[in-house]
């Protein structure tokens, strides 16, 4: 057991998807994986290990914000072993060409900063998805028909961000959109050598101001995990 963690040694497999949302790690292991079991749940973040075609896999919630994520991803990593960890989640459109529904897959993702700058101080390191996933989950949602975006997504600790022209240079540097956590598990599983990836659907558009309706969050979250398990065993 870890400061935040409940689980057992051995409950925890090499392979791990987070969405930030517990709920939605409870609804992908119920949905995905078989023989779905509780190996977590302090402070109510639930964590679940089963297998997917034989393989076994962890859905584990990460929270909201790069300082929750940063904390399961180190203890995931450092204390239970895991080699392979895969944000699902939702991010905002920066950019025309990319719509509401769509895939992205963060090649790379910018920040203002990230729980590692103290131990960065004055570098400016380029947090990178590993390229094996990337390439595999590129592949694995073209097999299932679904257009993914591959490019520099932004990892912001706002939700309610107050400065547009932030939003404004980003968009016209190539940004595809805005999420919060990715480039904190990129630093992380860089820095202790594990493969890390983020896949994003868009559910809201900064540009156009429309929002992926309720009745569909299921649906494309559903996609995602797909994309995540197909590359992750790839
Ligand atoms: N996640 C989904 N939409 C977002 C937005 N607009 N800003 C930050 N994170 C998000």
């Amino acid at each position: 057991m870890t400061v935040h963690i409940g689980a057992q040694p051995g409950d925890i497999a090499p392979t791990v998807l987070m969405p930030g949302d517990p709920y939605r790690a409870r609804w992908a292991a119920e949905t995905f994986l078989k023989d779905a079991r509780l190996v977590n749940e302090v402070r109510g973040m639930l964590g679940y290990t089963g297998t997917w075609n034989g393989n076994p896999v962890t859905i584990h919630g990460s929270g909201m914000g790069m300082p929750s994520l940063s904390i399961y991803a180190n203890e995931l990593i450092r204390d239970y072993g895991a080699k392979t960890l895969i944000r699902v989640g939702s991010a905002g459109a920066m950019q025309d060409h990319v719509k509401i529904r769509d895939v992205v897959l963060a090649q790379t993702a910018t920040t203002l900063s990230t729980p590692s700058a103290g131990i960065f101080r004055e570098l400016n390191f380029a947090p990178c998805a590993d390229f094996g996933l990337l390439a595999a989950a590129h592949r694995v949602a073209g097999d299932k028909g679904i257009t993914t975006h591959v490019g520099n997504i932004y990892s912001s600790d706002v939700f309610y961000d107050e400065r547009p022209d932030l939003t404004e240079i980003m968009t016209r540097h190539g940004v595809l959109c805005v999420e919060m956590e990715a480039a904190e598990l990129y630093n992380v599983c860089a820095r202790h050598g594990a493969r890390a990836l983020a896949v994003l659907t868009i559910s809201d558009h900064l540009i156009t101001h429309e929002a992926l309706p309720s009745s569909e969050r299921e649906r494309s979250f559903g996609e995602m995990i797909e994309i995540a398990l197909g590359a992750a065993f790839a």
